[in-house]
């Protein structure tokens, strides 16, 4: 088929959008903060809790996402306004690169730290005499350093971008998502051979019910929208780009599991080294940064495995990453009929702003709060606990009530080519009508009054 120069842009095949995907939902989310909240959030009796939250929840959101992307064939913005032409509508295709841009703001920075811990364990400099709080600290207050790797870190997205979603996004996310599964298989059967490791795994899969209230089953929903990567418009760029012959229900299930087990393996690389090096794994953010490169400092091969869990790390970020930057740069690409690498560059220099604010937030910024929280802290509160579930909530109610059951079930079933049992569409509907908006409205208004 002749393409036109102006016709929208595609992924070549089903594997690459799935792939894409994938690439978008497992991130930094997967790697700390999962094995983290599993483990402070009683064990095994929060994993079946989340898995809950993402079968009967997450996953039904994310349909709709793809449902509006696919079909409107355009970006986050343009789709609502397509699907209910001059309605209030468009604003929340706006909220949701929006959310972009503040997700994307302070994800960048994190982005830097893997590329900084990278090229630090190539340099080897990492022993066990390091002083590993010492060595995360300077680096997040030196300025320079911080905001040397930000800027790398979303110039490399940015280059991705750059080439487009065929040979840039698709072509990327292929070698990164087949990396990342050999390496994590890799460290996850090392790990499991440690001394101790059986404390690590008792950590994660044993289920200790007492520690189950309603808190942690809002923690568990509120980690199913970030790490499926939900709620602002990523995935709908996503399926704009796919063919309507695909499988939606495959694709989105696809993904969904790819997530949840690349999940559970990073809990299986990360906790029995950490336990295996005697360590307490409630650090959060510092859990990937301090803790680890001393636990790699004191193990055999250690060097080998602290290069390859930074460039895991750093290879998740990327992929990620793009995904935020394309529904922003989709945004400005065809809402101001500019070129890609215009919309690229004027993406660039909106977040750099906000990235170095972020960035400096650890040294010379560190004094200024807004609502008693850092320039990062703050765009990273916003975002996770706010923005994302109110873009879910809108998402799920426009898809619910806003597209009429016809074209909902003809754009699951791609025009009558799939064949998808009635009371699955059926239930799918209700839970995308109701149960999701109730649920996620209760969980705003909880994380609103702070309890
Ligand atoms: N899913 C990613 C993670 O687990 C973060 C992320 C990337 C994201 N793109 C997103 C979250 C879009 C919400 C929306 O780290």
């Amino acid at each position: 088929m002749k393409t036109s120069a102006k016709a929208r842009d595609s992924f070549k095949s089903n594997l690459g959008v799935i792939l894409a995907l994938i690439g978008s939902a497992i991130g930094l989310g997967n790697l700390w903060r999962f094995p983290y909240l599993v483990g402070t959030n009683g064990g095994a009796a929060f994993i079946v809790i989340y898995l809950l939250c993402i079968v009967f929840l997450c996953m039904p959101i994310m349909v709709c996402e793809f449902v509006i992307g696919r079909r409107s064939q355009a970006n986050a913005f343009r789709a609502f306004e397509k699907l209910r032409p001059n309605s209030a509508w468009k604003h929340t295709g706006l909220l949701a690169v929006i959310t972009c841009v503040i997700l994307l703001s302070f994800y960048v920075v994190v982005g830097g730290w893997t590329i900084d811990y990278f090229v630090k364990s190539l340099r080897m400099v990492f022993t066990p005499q390091t002083d590993y709080e010492g060595v995360f600290n300077s680096m997040v207050s030196s300025s320079a350093e911080n905001i040397f790797y930000t800027v790398l870190f979303l110039a490399v997205s940015a280059a991705v971008i750059l080439g487009g979603v065929r040979k840039g996004i698709e072509r990327t996310n292929k070698y990164l998502m087949s990396a990342l599964a050999i390496l994590i298989v890799f460290i996850v059967v090392y790990s499991m051979t440690l001394p101790g490791a059986k404390a690590g795994l008792n950590f994660l899969f044993k289920p200790d019910f007492s520690k189950v209230t309603f808190r942690v089953a809002l923690n568990a929903l509120g980690q199913g929208f970030l790490s499926l990567s939900i709620g602002c418009g990523a995935i709908m760029t996503y399926a704009s780009y796919a063919s309507k012959k695909d499988n939606l229900l495959k694709t989105t299930t696809v993904t969904t599991i790819s997530d949840t087990l690349f999940a559970l393996l990073a809990g299986m690389a990360i906790l029995p080294a950490v336990f295996s090096a005697g360590m307490n794994p409630g650090e959060g953010a510092g859990l990937a940064f301090i803790s680890l490169p001393y636990v790699f400092a004191g193990m055999p091969f250690g060097k080998l495995l602290s290069i390859l869990f930074y460039f895991i790390l750093f290879a998740a970020a990327l992929s990620s990453a793009i995904s935020l930057l394309e529904t922003i740069v989709a945004f400005l690409k065809e809402e101001s009929n500019t070129e890609r690498h215009r919309a690229v560059l004027l993406s660039f220099a909106v977040i750099v702003v906000f990235a170095v604010l972020c960035a400096l937030s650890f040294g010379v910024l560190s004094g200024f709060k807004i609502f008693g929280l850092t320039f990062f802290d703050f765009f990273d509160y916003i975002s996770s606990n706010i923005c994302l579930a109110i873009g879910a909530l809108l998402i799920s109610v426009f898809a619910g009530w806003k597209i009429s059951k016809e074209d909902f079930y003809d754009e699951i079933t791609s025009g009558g080519k799939y064949k998808i049992p009635k009371w699955l569409l059926g239930t799918l509907r209700v839970f995308v009508r109701y149960i999701a908006p109730l649920v996620v409205a209760i969980i705003i208004i909880n994380s609103l009054i702070g309890v």
